[in-house]
């Protein structure tokens, strides 16, 4: 009966620990899945915003556009712009470049980790999974 015991607690924490891993792949946060793959070299004059923590750019892709934002030297977070209270909405980043806003409903999300600050919405921004070389940022599903 204890090996039993032990082995259904196995199992359990089996499934626990397999549930851990899809936290590398996107955030499902409701908004409506687009697939999304695409590399940027950083160093290209034309991302130039990314080349220090705190910058951020907007570029094409994702539902309605995503925001990438440089968190660390080695980190990146990207985000798409659709406002997760009903979709509908696209967030803006502020001039403190600290968070997205979107104006229509108010609600505004932290850059740092997608979370919502201020309602209606409730849900984090939808995030991509971000690898980064030292050159190459790849933003994929
Ligand atoms: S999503 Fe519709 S107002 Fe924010």
């Amino acid at each position: 009966m204890r090996k039993r015991v032990f082995i259904a607690s196995l199992f359990l924490l089996g499934i626990i620990c397999g549930c851990s891993k899809s936290s590398s792949t996107t955030t499902n946060t409701g908004v409506p899945n687009v697939a999304v793959n695409f590399t940027i070299d950083i160093n290209n004059p034309q991302y130039v915003n990314l080349t220090v923590p705190s910058g951020w750019m907007y570029v094409t892709g994702g539902y309605h556009g995503i925001i990438i934002y440089r968190v660390s030297q080695d980190q990146f977070n990207a985000y798409d712009r659709t406002c997760t209270y009903n979709n509908a909405g696209i967030v803006q980043v502020e001039k403190s470049s600290l968070i997205a806003i979107d104006s229509s409903c108010g609600s505004t999300f932290t850059l740092l980790s997608g979370a919502a600050q201020h309602g209606p919405a409730t849900l984090p921004l939808k995030q991509y999974v971000t690898s980064f070389d030292g050159t190459n940022l790849t933003v994929s599903n």
